[in-house]
């Protein structure tokens, strides 16, 4: 890489010396909140893959080009379609712009998982015996962020107003009301009224085009800002530990709180003054470099998809007309298929599967999640180590859910039919009469 054709094209920057190399991060804006030198093995790919940096960049592009679009449409029922149509055919570029947002959508989903399994694979979540942070805490605030990262692909699945977003919309507003007792309360607060229309639509735009991005930007600054204080990624400690080193003591006269948010000197750092300098690189160029090289690629990608992947519209959203099956996004489809799955009828009573596969099993499981840190009592000194044997249960266990999901949504993609009949994906659908 030192001498390359890719480095000449896209990074030339050499510093003369560790100074040089330590002002070029110190006195930047943008990059004066790396470290000036990082762990060798934090920024290598066969750790991260780089899924969180992949995550954040696609948060920035659905961001911009959020912006753009929001120009050209025009959240009423009246309005909303047909100026999603405009910006398909009448703007300049607005389907390639429209493209962008919505193939960065679904890649965002996809990475926040991935590097969710990144991190439950290497054990990231724990406080090992050399981080004197607070990993099991950034673990949840992740968890925190998968869910914004649904809730803001579902809130705008609904803007466009056409029959996928509509029957999509009725699907999630019928698992809502299904929570006893206060179902119908809370699917009222979500779209507003007892039915899908203006209300709803403005709920959903406001909370798809400011609210939620507002409250993400915010979590993603925190959850950042917990990396540098839990000491950087949980593969440091094991460098720390190897060497034999303990803690720092935190330093007395420092503070370590987050605009006053956090006070007090109890959020200890640990220093990277520990680790040995042949196990440290400068930030700058390395990080940086890999940085750019990221965010490069994840914007390339996602406009190669946008060109080649076609998301026309259905179309114009009818209340009359149900299509038959309808589908939630990709994403969801697995708790569709949960539902589908738990809804049966015993001694002539039939059990609300909508409650039950829609409420209770999500519940439970994002319970596990979030606990999951506390439950795991493996020896801590595996943390940010891939795979380690002392885990194998627990990633077992893990692997199994993850399938299970993955199987369930195939199936609701490619095996559901009419009326959600099964067939396999090679079989015919009979064919229905419209609104059967
Ligand atoms: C919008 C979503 C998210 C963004 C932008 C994000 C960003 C990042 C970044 C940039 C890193 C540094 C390492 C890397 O690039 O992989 C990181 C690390 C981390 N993330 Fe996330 N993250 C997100 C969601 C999550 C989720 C869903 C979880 C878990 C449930 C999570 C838990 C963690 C933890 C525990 C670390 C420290 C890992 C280590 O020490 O090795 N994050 N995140």
């Amino acid at each position: 890489m030192k001498s390359g054709i890719a480095n000449r094209l896209l990074w030339s920057w050499r510093p003369e010396s560790p100074r040089e190399a330590n002002d070029a991060i110190v006195k930047n804006m943008w990059l004066h909140w790396f470290p000036s030198k990082v762990a060798k093995r934090s920024i290598s790919f066969s750790y991260s893959f780089w899924l969180g940096t992949i995550s954040a960049v696609l948060f920035v592009i659905l961001s911009i080009t959020g912006l753009i679009l929001m120009f050209h449409y025009t959240p009423s029922m009246e309005r909303a379609y047909t100026s999603m149509k405009d910006i398909d055919f009448v703007t300049s570029y607005g389907w390639f712009l429209r493209g962008v947002h919505r193939v960065a959508a679904q890649l965002m989903v996809v990475s926040v998982f991935l590097h969710m399994m990144r991190v439950f694979y290497t054990g990231a979540y724990k406080k090992s015996p050399g981080c004197m942070g607070n990993r099991p805490s950034n673990w949840i605030v992740g968890i925190l962020l998968l869910m914004l990262t649904l809730a803001l692909s579902y809130t705008g699945y609904l803007l466009p107003m056409d029959q996928l977003a509509y029957w999509a919309m009725i699907i999630g507003a019928n698992v809502a009301a299904s929570v006893p007792f206060v179902g119908e309360q809370i699917k009222m607060a979500l779209i507003g009224g007892t039915i899908i229309d203006q209300n709803a639509l403005l709920r959903f735009y406001v909370l798809h085009c400011f609210l939620l991005p507002i409250f993400m930007f915010l979590l993603m600054a925190y959850h950042m800002w917990r990396i540098r204080k839990d000491g950087g990624l949980a593969c440091v400690d094991q460098i720390s530990l190897r060497h034999g080193n303990g803690v720092a003591s935190p330093v007395s006269t420092k503070t370590y709180s987050l605009l006053g948010i956090t006070s007090g000197m109890d959020i200890r750092a640990q220093t990277l003054s520990q680790i040995e300098e042949k196990d440290l690189i400068p930030s700058s160029p390395n990080l940086v470099r890999r940085i750019w090289l990221v965010s490069l690629g994840t914007m390339v990608i996602t406009i190669l998809l946008a060109i080649y992947i076609q998301f026309p519209l259905e179309a114009p959203a009818d209340p009359t007309m149900a299509p038959n099956p309808a589908k939630a996004p990709w994403y969801f489809l697995w708790l569709q298929e949960l539902i589908a799955d738990t809804t049966f009828t015993i001694l002539g009573m039939t059990v609300n599967g909508a409650f039950l596969g829609g409420i209770v099993v999500p519940s439970i499981l994002l319970a596990l999640l979030i606990v999951v840190p506390y439950l795991d009592r493996t020896p801590t000194s595996n943390c940010g180590v891939w795979f380690p044997r002392e885990r194998l249960t627990q990633n077992i266990i893990f692997t199994v859910m993850v399938l299970l999901v993955i199987t369930l949504i195939c199936v609701g993609a490619f095996c559901r039919g009419p009326s959600w009949v099964f067939y396999w994906p090679w079989e015919q659908w009979p064919v229905l009469p419209v609104n059967f």
